[in-house]
């Protein structure tokens, strides 16, 4: 009789046996699977476990000082606050090539990770939020051709690297079975119901050039987005919601004035994968009402767009 209690007891012994009084790092993002394996694993060996959260500066309004507060202060783990906003901001200056950045992205988070993990003296392992489809995705094309839309990065080679072994308590489970998971560990159910938010963050939501100016306006459009979708009760039937800002600026009238300010892109889709998605359909009234909104409150916007493309033929992200 399988309960998630059962494989909670089960994996912290899991846990236990495999690590020893051996020393643990993990990178966190905030996202529910790393977050998942963090409470997990922390319940297993206490503070043997360091969480490392590398901050890129492409995270979106609030979110880092969400994150530190609830592990280090409600969980009291051991945590690395990585302020490495002004590294990845720099290196990214001038690049508007999507897999450009991403590359920029996913090797300075290893240095920046493998960095951190290195104050942690004598870690023997490195922990993961591996989920069964992501098990299985690495070896679904082998042997056939595969076509590469995006590369996602992931630490692919950096445990080798760093002579570390993988502690990867979430294998075994889906999705689903990692929130319910998550709910049996006290997570908080907001944050067991967060969207998916993917690695380089907001740099994949502006497309073209990165700034700070556009990334400023991008955090708060963004804001007013999902608090209207919240105010709506609709986050939980979407599967991700978020602001793109245009690399364009639009004419329009404001009072008495001529604006000339970025146009942005509002995206909201259902999906149970992420692999196929359709566009959220939203109500005329809730799309003025958060056009409105967003132009009011957010100087810098004075065009907002819908985005209808399903996945396939768009992707979900603008890059
Ligand atoms: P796309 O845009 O490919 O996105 O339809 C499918 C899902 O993957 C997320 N995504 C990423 N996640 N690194 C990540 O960790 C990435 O480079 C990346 N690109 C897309 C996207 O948010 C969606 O959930």
């Amino acid at each position: 009789d399988w309960t998630m209690a059962g494989y909670r007891e089960q994996a912290v012994q899991a846990i236990r046996d495999q690590v020893g009084d051996a020393k643990v790092i993990c990178g966190l993002s905030g996202g529910v699977d790393s977050s998942v394996a963090a409470v997990l694993i922390h319940e297993a060996i206490g503070d043997q476990l360091t969480c490392v959260f590398v901050d890129h500066g492409l995270l979106r309004q609030g979110e880092a000082d969400e994150v530190v507060t609830m592990f280090r202060d409600h969980y009291n783990m051991p945590l690395i606050h990585a302020d490495e906003r002004e590294l990845f901001l720099g290196e990214l200056e001038g690049q508007s090539d999507p897999e450009t950045k991403r590359k920029i992205i996913g090797k300075l988070f290893i240095d920046v990770f493998q960095k951190h993990a290195g104050e942690v003296g004598g870690a023997k392992f490195l922990a993961q939020g591996t989920l069964y489809p992501d098990v299985i995705e690495s070896v679904s094309f082998s042997g056939g051709p595969s076509v590469t839309i995006k590369s996602h990065h992931n630490v692919g080679g950096l445990p080798e690297k760093m002579g570390l072994k993988l502690v990867e308590p979430l294998r075994e489970l889906f999705k689903d079975e990692v929130r319910a998971l998550g709910r049996e560990l006290g997570l908080p159910p907001s944050f067991i119901g967060r969207h998916p938010f993917p690695g380089p963050g907001l740099a994949i939501r502006c497309p073209g050039e990165i700034t700070r100016e556009k990334l400023d306006i991008l955090r708060r459009a963004d804001a007013v987005y999902i608090d209207q979708i919240r105010r709506h009760g609709l986050y939980d039937e979407i599967w991700q919601a978020f602001v793109a800002i245009l690399p364009v600026r639009t004419v329009g009238v404001m009072g008495d004035g001529r604006t000339y300010d970025f146009a942005c892109a509002l995206r909201a889709v259902t999906s149970v994968d992420g692999m196929t998605a359709d566009y959220y359909p939203f109500t005329h009234e809730f799309l003025g009402e958060t056009a409105t909104r967003i132009i009011n409150e957010v100087p810098g916007i004075n065009r907002v767009t819908y985005d209808i493309t399903s996945k396939p033929p768009g992707t979900i992200e603008w890059e």
